[in-house]
């Protein structure tokens, strides 16, 4: 059953492969986007490392002149998706939207490399990207360390709770009338409401009329939240692009200044009331008080925090599969609507590396063998529903194929830091 899952997951790699970059998955997302790849890049791993690398340096040859990886990159114009490059008018060297994605990169090309440390030189040219990808989010993203976004979509968890209190101030005016796409791929119930696309649009088009300027957005954007999800990963991945300058030889003095600053900005996250780490707004100075499967990424941005441990707990006890993406006890749960509810396999590498790097190890096999069971029993969906496992969103999905591979098959897998030991 699962060796079958194996070849299955292998296939889907291949036939979402469109040369030197995979889409996650065919018609609902025709185009190379930044997280996504980066997990294809473990899922190619376990079969053939010299795709695993290409995968992260195409993504890379979509980088800013300011150091910026866009979140998606249009390397053939496709209309099955919208907003495509006409809306988003990035200003990178190939065709792109004009926000960014979590920073998982450095983390994964620390991870590939300690897998085939022959493949150092490919480390070593990819090494300034990195840090000038770091040093875009220090400079315009930075708020006392903790790493805010200026799009529900940069943080990749597009239309969770923690988004709705902004989005309920923001009146989108000034947007043109337009047609979804994803809901021809996708059952509605499963996608994010028209409400939320508003207010997506708005803040696409107040992005793209300005040049995408970050000074200026700065100052005018509604929409500056400070975010588990990127303060998290990008302290993480601070962290293994310190390891690889040290490997490499090269100068860490940036680095030490950046991790310190999040180490303290992620306190800014922590909410008393609430028990959680979650977003604030950083127009309002509110926190959003969600518990969100962001939250608990803090094990693997190296923050032991035992606090969350009792939320991981009751959140396990309250769902047959999980870490879902909402808590079931907070009232905008729904377990079907993608980022409001439903299960991601691919967050749940994350935190079970994190708590197993914490000690936390039985916990960590809990959420890999549930993730596991998850993906053999209803295949590699875009995300599952936590009450019974049941497929939702899109199919054949690059990064529920790749972490199956990297790390829930019972066969190939392993936790990625567990096999690099
Ligand atoms: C959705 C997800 C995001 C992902 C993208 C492509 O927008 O919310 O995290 O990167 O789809 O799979």
């Amino acid at each position: 059953m699962t060796e079958a899952r194996d070849t299955e997951a292998r296939a889907i790699l291949a036939q979402n492969d469109r040369g030197g970059y995979t889409v996650p998955t065919h018609g609902l997302y025709p185009y190379q986007w930044n997280w996504d790849s980066v997990f294809a890049a473990i899922g190619f791993a376990e079969h053939d490392m010299d795709r695993a690398w290409t995968e992260i340096e195409t993504l890379f040859s979509g980088q800013w002149e300011n150091g910026m990886v866009p979140h998606i990159i249009f390397h053939q114009v496709d209309p099955s998706y919208f907003p495509g490059p006409d809306i988003w008018r990035g200003t990178g060297p190939i065709p792109s939207s004009g926000i960014s994605q979590p920073p998982i990169a450095a983390t994964f090309v620390r991870w590939l490399l300690d897998l085939d440390p022959t493949y150092e030189p490919r480390a070593r040219t990819l090494f300034p990207a990195l840090m000038a990808s770091h040093r875009w989010f220090m400079t315009w993203r930075n708020e006392d360390g903790a790493i805010v976004v200026t799009h529900p979509w940069e943080t990749g968890r597009d239309n969770c709770p923690d988004w709705d209190d902004t989005f309920a101030a923001i009146e989108p005016e000034g947007v043109d009338e337009y047609y979804r796409r994803d809901t021809t791929h996708v059952v509605e119930d499963e996608r994010p409401r028209r409400w939320d696309y508003d207010r997506y649009l708005y803040l696409v088009k107040l992005g793209a009329d300005s040049g995408w300027s970050e000074p200026y957005l700065r100052e005018v954007t509604p929409f500056r939240v400070a975010d588990p999800t990127m303060t998290f990963t990008l302290l993480r991945a601070t962290r293994d692009l310190r390891a690889l300058a040290i490997r490499l030889g090269e100068p860490t003095a940036e680095l030490d200044q950046w991790i310190g600053d999040m180490e303290r900005g992620a306190q800014r996250l922590w909410n008393e009331e609430a028990q959680t780490y979650d977003c604030v707004d950083i127009r309002s100075g509110k926190h959003t008080g969600v518990v969100s499967n962001a939250s608990f990424l803090c094990w693997f941005a190296g923050i032991n925090d035992d606090r969350m441990l009792a939320q991981f707990d009751r959140i396990a006890e309250a769902t047959t599969y999980f870490v879902p993406s909402t808590d079931p006890a907070h009232p905008a749960y729904e377990p079907k609507r993608y980022w409001r509810g439903p299960v991601w396999a691919m967050l749940n590498v994350l935190i079970a590396a994190g708590l197993a790097e914490a000690g936390h190890s039985e916990r960590a096999r809990n959420l890999t063998e549930a993730t596991g069971r998850m993906i053999a029993e209803n295949g590699f969906a875009e995300y599952f529903d936590p009450r019974d496992g049941a497929p939702a969103g899109g199919r054949n999905f690059t990064w529920t194929a790749a972490v199956w591979l990297a790390w829930a098959s019972p066969t190939t897998g392993g936790t990625p830091w567990a096999r690099s030991s």
